[in-house]
């Protein structure tokens, strides 16, 4: 199968400063989680010259700041169109250095776009107010002021929509972002930064507002945490990673939105249609093979029903193709690594350990001509909340089952988590649905929805799974600081 083209100059590491640099820092591979070649190696940057991007990435925030709100429409309406137009060679490359598969690939492209034209068309609408005052010579006006610089942190499971996510809300609002992809992904980052210069300088926007910084996350993260210039950190990833970039955002009380783990309940009551149930949970569950923060990672199943869904679900999954992530039939590819693979093998083995039943897979399975990183659609039945598949994410294409017996239950089962990202409800009981999904506690509810992401939605969890919301127009105010003049008026 062709390898595409990874971007126009294989020595670029960076993007910053408005230009691409090339690195002073050790080189980073970038793997194929496919076939386990190397694609890329991407030289990183230093402490140094990552604290310099940082000063540029100020500077541009001034820049963005002076822009007129037409131009920043007009700039984060060009990014969409441009994602779309490039979506084959994005799509490729994503693709390449994720193992997800190429048709879900093309979809990321589309998805990352409409967080552009989401976010234009809500800094269009956006308005400051002005409050009634209570006194009569008091005149209370309220602005809407871009944040400043931000530095973002993405990742490697959306190597595109977390970038457009973070992105487009914040120059929508007049600040630039410094983005650190991931390690495992940061070809699809620096292909988009070819993009973003074309585009800049079409609309005549200031290029260093976007900026693709690669190299150690921990050094990256210190120097821009550090700057002076950074005015908010976004970060999507691991709560154990989120707690500690927090605590070092703590000394500037920078503003931070922190979009971490998931450990997602999908609740199917025995009142609800069991095909549509099935449809909806196979969205959750195999979009990118259950490598997503909002994937059900817990299968809770009304007593009476989970031997009729598991039966149904097992026909589904058995459809699954299993193959090369380049392959247009394919539906099932990579996990992104071996420690990724590790952690679900190490789920099944736990779970079957305490008395799991594996009704379907629970092992790898080979694919020809590629590396030793594909794992069987699974179910695992009589799971129980202390295993550590119900514990944990598993990040990977395994439902693990467990029965319930009452609302009441579902629901307790449901909650006793520490995240609190996302969750399911299926059911046709049409009070049963909103107090259920009124009664979750998570960011996120999928009422017979099994994928309740879109750009218009306030995406974004509680409990370990952080805090703030990025999409829709509660996205555009993430990025915006309010500021009131009081005034007075003399009637003399
Ligand atoms: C995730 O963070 O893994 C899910 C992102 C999304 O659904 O947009």
């Amino acid at each position: 199968m062709q390898q595409p083209r990874l971007f126009s100059d294989p020595q670029v590491a960076s993007f910053a400063e408005g230009r691409f640099l090339d690195g002073d820092a050790s080189e980073i591979e970038v793997l194929d989680p496919a076939t386990g070649a190397v694609l890329a190696r991407v030289r990183g940057i230093q402490g140094a010259t990552a604290a310099r991007a940082a000063e540029a990435n100020g500077v541009a925030a001034r820049a963005m700041r002076a822009l007129p709100v037409d131009r920043r429409v007009a700039l984060v309406r060009a990014l969409g169109a441009g994602v779309r137009a490039d979506r084959d060679r994005l799509a490729a490359i994503l693709t390449a250095e994720s193992g997800k598969p190429i048709v879900e690939s093309r979809g990321e492209v589309e998805y990352a776009a409409t967080f552009f034209d989401n976010a234009a068309a809500a800094a269009e609408m956006a308005a400051g107010d002005m409050p009634a005052a209570r006194a009569a010579d008091r005149r209370v006006v309220v602005l809407r002021e871009p944040v400043g610089a931000t530095f973002a942190i993405t990742p490697w499971n959306f190597p595109l929509a977390m970038v457009a996510r973070k992105l487009a809300p914040a120059l929508a609002a007049g600040c630039s972002q410094a983005v650190k992809p991931s390690e495992e992904t940061p070809l699809t980052a620096l292909a988009f930064a070819e993009i973003f210069a074309r585009t800049a300088d079409a609309v005549g926007a200031p290029r260093g507002a976007f900026s693709v910084v690669v190299g150690d996350a921990a050094t990256i993260a210190r120097a821009f945490i550090e700057h002076p210039a950074t005015r908010k950190l976004t970060f999507t990833g691991s709560t154990e990673v989120g707690r500690i970039l927090a605590a070092q955002c703590a000394p500037r009380l920078m503003r931070t939105a922190l979009e971490l783990g998931g450990n997602a309940p999908l609740i199917v009551f025995g009142d609800a249609d069991l095909d549509r149930a099935v449809e909806q949970a196979m969205l959750t569950k195999f979009r990118f093979m259950g490598q997503t923060c909002i994937s059900a990672n817990r299968f809770l199943l009304e007593a009476g029903i989970a031997g009729d869904f598991l039966a149904r679900l097992e026909a589904r999954m058995r459809a699954l193709a299993v193959g090369d992530p380049r392959d247009e039939r394919t539906r099932v590819g990579p996990l992104v690594n071996d420690a990724a693979i590790a952690k679900v093998e190490r789920h099944v083995a736990d779970a079957v350990a305490r008395g799991a039943r594996v009704r379907l897979g629970g092992a790898r399975v080979k694919v020809a001509g590629c590396a030793d990183r594909f794992f069987a659609p699974t179910i695992l039945e009589n799971c129980t909340p202390s295993m550590d598949c119900a514990r944990e994410e598993t990040f990977g294409p395994v439902v693990a089952a467990m029965t319930f017996a009452s609302e009441r239950e579902a629901v307790e089962l449901a909650n006793a988590s520490p995240s609190g990202l996302a969750g399911y409800v299926m059911t046709q009981d049409a009070d049963r649905l909103w107090r259920v999904a009124e009664a979750l506690d998570c960011g996120v509810v999928g009422a017979n929805d099994g994928a309740p992401s879109a750009a218009e939605a306030p995406f974004g969890g509680r409990k370990d799974s952080g805090f703030g919301r990025e999409g829709g127009a509660h996205g555009l105010d993430a990025y915006v600081d309010l500021k009131y003049i009081s005034l007075r008026v003399r009637h003399d």
